[in-house]
């Protein structure tokens, strides 16, 4: 197969990831108190070799009430003409910093964190746009730091086996591959799914999980054709979008804020088939169909039963990212930053097809 990224760590089904602690915790700070920014402070506190030191936020009180429901020992508000965040930058105890603020805001947050020093796991989107990418891999480096996006379904014991199933030919050359993310997104107009001015919309949501293995597994497209519904607002409600490969090989992909999808990868080759569910974003389920032969299915437990510290599936990456700074990397070989910037080429390509224009396009 052709290779156009490299390949995540081979893990044997079940395996556990390898272990980090090394005796020097990784000291984590977050950025905001949203949904998922309570969801990976859980998260890192299963890590073993993790403390977490601080949290920051536009608003004190939400930082107060964020650090003691979490047990996190300083929370960053906006004073003296500083904001939370900047405050929390400023803090030598911080020494990996965790962003899960809304897209819009990443590519600020995640230059403020680098240049004061901190590395940085941001969340998808990486950015809204390849031209904020760019630069921030660009501040990464100058400032020697780690930096990465939270692909966590690229670190899973599902992903892994599946990409090694491909690698190996499991079902031969890949032709071409379908992959969807959806739900009803039944949130009020204001969340920042269905903001314009925070980057919200089905792509910059959806798109890091259902793009995912076309474009590891694929590469860049050569031709990407898109078309979708948009909001009065301006954003994506759903798309289609097509990517056209060398020798006519392609990729299928849907995302949906408007209907609930089967949330699955097919991938098409010469000697079978592959399936990957039952939620894209966490693969725990994979069949090879080849002709004349019966399905194989494998299943996977990523909470790891022996132990019950693999929590909702994020610790994968959190070792990643706790190993890579421990071994003094300033990427992820399996999730290095080109491969954001790559996803958020592809993203403008889609945006500009679909109509969508955010405020980072003007900027
Ligand atoms: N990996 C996953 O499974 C997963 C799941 C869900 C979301 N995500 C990603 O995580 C990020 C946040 O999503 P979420 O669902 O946690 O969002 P959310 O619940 O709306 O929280 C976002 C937080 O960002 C802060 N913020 C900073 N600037 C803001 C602004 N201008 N408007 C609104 N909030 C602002 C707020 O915290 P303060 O008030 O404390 O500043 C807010 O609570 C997105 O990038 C999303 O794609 C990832």
């Amino acid at each position: 197969m052709d290779r156009h990224f490299p390949a995540p760590p081979s893990l044997a089904p079940g395996a556990s990831a390898p272990t980090t602690a090394t005796g020097r915790s990784l000291r984590w700070g977050i950025v905001s108190t949203g949904a998922i920014a309570a969801t990976m402070a859980g998260e890192i506190a299963l890590l073993e070799d993790a403390e977490l030191q601080a949290v920051s936020s536009r608003s004190q009180d939400s930082a107060d009430a964020f650090a003691a429901a979490h047990g996190i020992a300083c929370g960053y508000g906006g004073a003296d003409d500083l904001t939370g965040l900047e405050r929390m930058a400023a803090d030598p105890e911080v020494d990996v910093a965790y962003i899960g603020s809304p897209h819009s805001e990443h590519a600020a947050d995640a230059e403020v964190l680098l240049e004061a020093g901190k590395h940085v796991l941001c969340e998808k989107a990486f950015t809204v746009t390849a031209a904020q990418a760019r630069r921030l891999a660009d501040v990464a480096r100058a400032n020697d730091r780690f930096l990465m996006e939270a692909v966590w379904t690229r670190f899973q014991p599902g992903s892994n086996r599946l990409w090694d199933l491909l690698a190996d030919g499991a079902v031969g050359e890949v032709r071409w591959m379908s992959s969807d993310m959806g739900f009803v997104a039944d949130a009020p107009p204001t969340h920042r799914l269905w903001k314009r001015e925070l980057a919200g919309g089905a792509l910059l949501d959806l798109g890091p999980y259902s793009t995912l293995w076309p474009l590891t597994v694929l590469g860049r497209p050569e031709v990407v054709t898109a078309s979708g519904l948009l909001t009065d607002d301006g954003v994506d409600a759903q798309e289609a979008i097509t990517l056209q490969y060398a020798g006519g090989r392609h990729a299928h992909v849907t995302n949906a804020l408007t209907a609930f999808g089967p949330r699955a990868l097919h991938v098409a080759g010469t000697e079978g088939w592959l399936r990957a569910g039952p939620n894209l974003h966490r693969v725990t389920e994979l069949t090879v169909q080849r002709p004349g032969e019966d399905p194989r299915t494998e299943t996977f437990d990523d909470d790891d039963a022996s132990s019950g510290s693999q929590g909702r599936g994020y610790v994968w990456q959190l070792r990643e990212v706790t190993r890579c700074i421990q071994e003094g990397l300033t990427e992820s070989p399996t999730m290095p930053v080109a491969d954001s910037v790559a996803s958020m080429e592809l993203y403008d390509a889609v945006r500009e097809q679909l109509g969508v224009r955010y405020p980072a396009d003007d900027a």
